[in-house]
């Protein structure tokens, strides 16, 4: 008999396989996401890292395997059920550019529970919440035409919180933003997690972001203002890396297991990581008013 005891897990893949054409895109893959975990799934260009993110949310079927969502597989959910499960539980940052360029930032951010039939005056605040949450607040009547490249990617991150989902899919949100925006979306990622216990999974090339969505933590502070810093060793939040090869996933561990791995593979990936870790602002907080430049830093 099943323990009924646990939550199924946010995600669950059983041994999915993808093809296009007659070339595996996916081959075999089975990992669980459980709840408040935050995986994050890195691997080269080409890998699957996208083809897992978009089998997840239900956008594209596999050829074998089974895929759950809260325990319920999504090949049995007819097409509304299927939209209840992306509106309500499952919020997705693209990889690509998907603002409507057509709307104003308030009916991009709306739209995913406009079209799910929430009402008017619940819409409204939850725009409002969440665009104050990006830091975006008083920004809605803009088009995406007049926002620059950060602003968009909080639109879109926003976009995927509205109504706050437990499942949070975000794939390379930080690609080609300044290493300060890019900060940003970091902090917005984490401040998600932790303050909405939100499940992720949170596809990287960029390996040095690891480190901090792994060791920094989003709390309130006795003054109720929301803090990111630096968390204790027995305060981590739940997080692990999983690394696809050509579609396979070849390895699975925490941050740390990651980093001292010997696996080819891994070298590999870490020897092309293109950051030039001097010039970097990752580990300190922009937000924070009080934040010396970095020249300043002894
Ligand atoms: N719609 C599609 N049609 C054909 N091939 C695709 C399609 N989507 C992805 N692929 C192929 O599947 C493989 C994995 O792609 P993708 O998941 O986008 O890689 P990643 O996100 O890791 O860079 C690539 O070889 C890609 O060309
Ligand atoms: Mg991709």
């Amino acid at each position: 008999m099943q323990d009924t005891s646990l939550p199924d897990p946010a995600i669950e893949f059983r041994n999915v396989s993808l093809s296009f054409d007659d070339n595996p895109a996916l081959t075999d893959v089975s990992f669980r996401l459980e709840r408040g975990e935050m995986i994050f799934l890195t691997g080269a260009s080409g890998s699957g890292k996208s083809v897992l993110l978009h089998l997840a949310m239900g956008l594209i079927k596999p050829d074998e395997g089974h895929i759950f969502v809260e325990g319920r597989e999504i090949e049995n959910l007819d097409e509304s059920d299927l939209l209840a499960v992306r509106g309500g539980a499952m919020g997705m940052v693209f990889q690509e550019d998907s603002l409507f360029t057509g709307m104003s930032v308030y009916d991009n951010v709306a739209y995913r529970l406009e079209e799910h039939g929430w009402d008017g005056s619940t819409i409204d605040k939850s725009v409002l919440e969440v665009l104050r949450f990006v830091g975006l607040e008083g920004e809605e009547e803009k088009f995406p035409g007049e926002l620059s490249g950060g602003m968009k990617r909080r639109v879109e991150i926003a976009r995927a919180l509205i109504g706050w989902p437990s499942i949070m899919l975000l794939d390379e949100a930080t690609m080609g933003l300044d290493p300060i925006v890019a900060l940003q979306v970091l902090e917005l990622v984490v401040r998600a997690r932790d303050l909405n216990n939100v499940s992720s999974l949170y596809v990287t090339k960029k390996l040095y972001e690891l480190p901090y969505l792994a060791t920094y933590r989003a709390a309130k502070n006795s003054n109720g203002d929301i803090e990111v810093k630096e968390a204790s060793k027995n305060n981590l939040a739940q997080t692990r890396v999983m690394l696809l090869d050509s579609g396979r996933l070849v390895f699975s561990g925490s941050v740390d297991e990651f980093q001292r791995s010997d696996l080819p593979v891994i070298k590999h990936l870490a020897a092309s990581d293109p950051h030039n870790h001097d010039a970097d602002p990752y580990f300190a907080d922009p937000w924070d008013k009080e934040r010396k430049p970095r020249e300043e830093i002894p």
